[in-house]
């Protein structure tokens, strides 16, 4: 079994640099099948979730070559096919084929799902959207049947602005005839790498990043190219090591705008921080101020960030209140870490962490890909052996984590026992 064991307490000097963001690619990999020739995707992670992406492709006949962080796929001997539940159920954003599909052959038959277990993550926007492009939609045990004579654009109210129904009802429209409208879009920087990507192809889309979004439907698209977005929620997570244990820690390759809502929380609690065009300078403090949190789509607080941030709100003197309000399940780590040393109490959709509290080593398990990342932080500041069981779920989302963390100075290795 692979387990992360880390020796807390080593101050991490040097540089970190962020690569592609996962959410982003996710995407970008499932979009690339409406071109009907060849595209390249640059800055491409190094993750499981992509890897499970293009075995997906291939089983549909691309051609998948790649070039350290560049991907090209070829789409022109695609052939639609039903995509297996052992294929589907491995994140996700193997949802985006729904819209890709859909959108390319006005048909997709293909199993619900998998990803982490955060919530209940319903689909019920995305379905909502494809029937009023005019799909057709049934629901055969865990498998979903999508068909349309035609897709024709429409006007759609998201009740909730999700990222992914955002994006998938865009995958279905770019070929839909006439103009389709998402109100209230979500405003994520990965819809807009996801809209910039389609239009490179010959999509008409604007309107991306603000909660309304025009798509006016066009016959093919072509080649295209595109680079993945810095990962914001990745910097995050390296910033708020910085803010654990860093000693004047550079995180470089970001674009500081996509993690200001994380920045600002961490000036108002007193951490260090220098902030430059594409990358900022980050320490550790002792005297840190509690604060109060609430999640949000895009560009409020990540509920990305919000357990990697619980792992330094342990640190500040006096009660911080963290409320997560886009999943019900969110806070499987705070057990994990009141083993580890914190007081932690969780009431509803709120923790109340009581600080300043010193952690200490543990055996713990990464229950989800975002609690993992906040068990490394804890481990990174916890006096002695912090061992992480179940590390596939934080694999999955970080491109070499451990190399990243040993180069800075982290006591931390991967081991296969
Ligand atoms: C994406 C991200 C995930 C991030 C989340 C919120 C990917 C692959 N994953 O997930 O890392 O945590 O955005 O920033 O990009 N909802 C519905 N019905 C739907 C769809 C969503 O009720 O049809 C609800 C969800 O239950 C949740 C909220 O909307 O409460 C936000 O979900 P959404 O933005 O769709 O998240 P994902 O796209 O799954």
């Amino acid at each position: 079994m692979k387990k992360i064991k880390i020796n807390g307490g080593k101050d991490l000097i040097g540089s970190i640099k962020i690569s592609g963001a996962k959410n982003s690619a996710v995407a970008l990999v499932p979009a690339s099948l409406l071109s009907d020739g060849v595209v390249t995707i640059d800055n491409v992670p190094n993750i499981s979730d992509i890897t499970a992406l293009n075995e997906i492709l291939e089983y549909l006949g691309a051609k998948v070559t790649r070039e350290n962080d560049k991907m090209i796929i070829d789409q022109t001997n695609l052939e639609n096919k039903e995509i297996p539940e052992s294929k589907a159920k491995k994140l996700r954003a193997s949802y985006y084929f729904m819209g890709a599909l859909l959108g390319k052959y006005k048909k997709v038959e293909i199993y619900f799902p998998g990803g982490c277990s955060i919530g209940a993550r319903p689909i019920n926007l995305h379905l909502k959207g494809f029937e009023a492009l005019g799909a057709n939609v049934i629901e055969k045990g865990n498998k979903y049947i999508i068909t349309a004579e035609n897709l024709k654009g429409n006007n759609i109210y998201l009740d909730v602005p999700s990222v992914g129904a955002t994006i998938n009802i865009m995958l279905a429209a770019v070929k839909a005839s006439g103009k389709t409208i998402i109100d209230n879009a979500a405003k994520e920087p990965e819809i807009v790498n996801v809209a910039t990507f389609l239009n490179n192809m010959g999509a008409k889309i604007t309107g991306a990043g603000t909660s309304e979004i025009k798509i006016i439907g066009v016959d093919k698209l072509n080649n295209g190219f595109t680079e993945v977005i810095p990962d914001r929620i990745e910097a995050g997570t390296y910033v708020i090591a910085g803010a654990l244990m860093g000693n004047d820690l550079k995180i470089e390759n970001i674009i500081p705008e996509h993690i200001e809502s994380l920045t600002l929380k961490l000036k108002e609690m007193g951490v260090p921080l220098q902030i430059y065009d594409d990358y900022l300078i980050v320490s550790k403090t002792d005297n840190m101020k509690p604060v109060n949190i609430r999640t949000l789509g895009y560009p409020g607080f990540p509920t990305d960030l919000q357990q990697p941030i619980t792992s330094l709100l342990i640190g500040c003197s006096g009660i911080s209140i963290l409320e997560e309000t886009v999943y019900e399940n969110r806070f499987q780590n705070v057990a994990f870490l009141n083993e580890m040393g914190a007081d932690i109490v969780v009431d509803g959709r709120k923790i109340y962490i009581k600080g300043p509290k010193q952690l200490s080593g543990k055996e713990v398990i990464a229950t989800d890909l975002r609690a993992g990342a906040c068990l490394v932080l804890a481990g990174l500041k916890a006096k002695g052996l912090t061992v992480i069981k179940e590390v596939d779920h934080i694999l999955r989302g970080y491109e070499n984590i451990i190399q990243k963390l040993q180069k800075v100075g982290a006591d931390i290795n991967l081991v296969d026992e």
